[in-house]
């Protein structure tokens, strides 16, 4: 996939940590243009850690508990993710709102995945709100980090179908399953530097032909 050294990567997570499962599994093969370098947590019971050890991989626990403010708790991340030669990050399910001081410290360094086509649906229960609303398409959006919440360059997205008879859950299942595939692909792209930031807007250099429009329902 790329020729150049590959990108160290820390993955923050909270919780279960499906999406950063995705992104090791990616990593696993050589020709990835990222190593996973640390996976940390801000909650020392996450599943996350467990199965990012399983696979090997060196984790971190910064508990935000254990510090006075935001900014302090940031400048613990910071330090470890500069201790583990991190030179990009991963956000996977990370549950902080982080401080304009780290954002920018990590400015166009560190990347998001959101449960919904951005710029629709920032902020939680994008499930239910695309439901409420009924869309017939929803999907995940992988983007650059700024200090407003989900918001930031789009580097890919994902579109799937909202069907009929769909509850929050069955919904959230169908987008999770889309984010498994497009941060994978997200990062390979922005790791390898064929996404590259331009000002607020993400470009692709060798953009593959687009595939027609997916129409849903189909007539
Ligand atoms: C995902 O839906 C992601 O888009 C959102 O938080 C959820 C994390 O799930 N930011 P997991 O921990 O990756 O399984």
């Amino acid at each position: 996939m790329t020729a150049g050294p590959r990108r160290r990567v820390g993955v923050l997570v909270s919780g279960r940590g499906s999406n950063m499962a995705a992104l090791i599994e990616a990593a696993a093969d050589s020709s990835f243009p990222a190593e996973i370098a640390l996976v940390l947590s801000n909650r020392p019971g996450a599943g996350a850690l467990d199965r990012a050890a399983a696979a090997g991989l060196p984790t971190a626990v910064v508990d935000h508990k254990a510090y006075p403010d935001r900014e302090s708790f940031d400048r613990a991340v910071h330090a470890a993710l500069v201790a583990a030669n991190v030179k990009l990050v991963c956000l996977a399910g990370f549950m902080r709102l982080l401080t304009p001081w780290f954002v920018e410290t990590w400015r166009d360094r560190l990347i998001n995945i959101h449960p919904a086509l951005l710029p629709a649906y920032k902020g939680l229960h994008t499930h239910e709100r695309a439901l409420a609303d009924g869309v017939k398409l929803h999907g995940c959006t992988v983007h650059v980090v700024r200090a407003e919440m989900d918001v930031g360059p789009i580097i890919a997205q994902a579109a799937v179908p909202v069907v009929e008879g769909d509850d929050p859950d069955s919904l959230a299942a169908r987008v999770l399953k889309a984010e498994h595939a497009l941060y994978p692909a997200a990062l390979a792209l922005f790791a390898s530097g064929r996404a590259v930031v331009d000002g607020e807007r993400v470009r692709i250099s060798g953009e593959p032909a687009a595939p027609p429009a997916l129409v849903w329902p189909a007539a």
